[in-house]
């Protein structure tokens, strides 16, 4: 039996002037998608860390792990933005962004801070290579503005992964 080929959802977009062909601004948007939902959902687990963290770092911790939440706030804001500009819809809703969840769950209440370091670094970088992986697609498409928007994303995100990673003294 012949495979049947997996059809991608259409995407409608807003009339714009936008100088992009909608056919790349289509792909832009299918692109975007994962990623704002992987920063929103990223930006709620830093937030976990940052209240429930436990240990004899927790000063240090607490605030390192608000500062890369409010990176992460700002990096929502600019891909949502990005979506928007380019005819898209961005994903603002719950029911929209739980649809295709793109990071592991992370577990609720107090943890010891080495436990918090190893759920943040694995889903930072998790995150990080998803942004990573991106650009190359925003490029293939045109889009280098949107592309500058991620290199610009990534370079805050791994000086965070190298600051929180330096808590720890266990080998990765
Ligand atoms: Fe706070």
């Amino acid at each position: 039996m012949p495979a049947i080929a997996k059809k991608k959802p259409t995407i409608a977009l807003q009339r714009t002037r936008h100088p992009l062909p909608e056919t790349q601004r289509v792909e832009v948007v299918r692109a975007l998608a994962p990623l704002q939902t992987g920063s929103i959902e990223l930006y709620l687990q830093l937030k976990n860390a940052h209240w429930n963290v436990r240990g004899n770092a927790f000063g240090s911790l607490h605030r390192i792990f608000d500062e890369t939440s409010q990176e992460l706030s700002e990096i929502v804001d600019n891909l949502a933005e990005r979506m928007a500009i380019v005819g898209g819809e961005p994903l603002a809703t719950i029911q929209k962004l739980t649809a295709v969840p793109q990071l592991a769950d992370a577990p609720t209440g107090m943890r010891a801070q080495e436990e918090f370091i190893k759920l943040v670094v694995d889903r930072l970088s998790y995150y990080i290579q998803l942004v990573r992986d991106s650009i190359d697609v925003f490029e293939r498409y045109n889009d280098r503005v949107t592309a500058d928007a991620c290199v610009r994303a990534c370079s805050a995100l791994e000086k965070k992964l190298w600051m929180i990673e330096s808590h720890s003294v266990s080998k990765a």
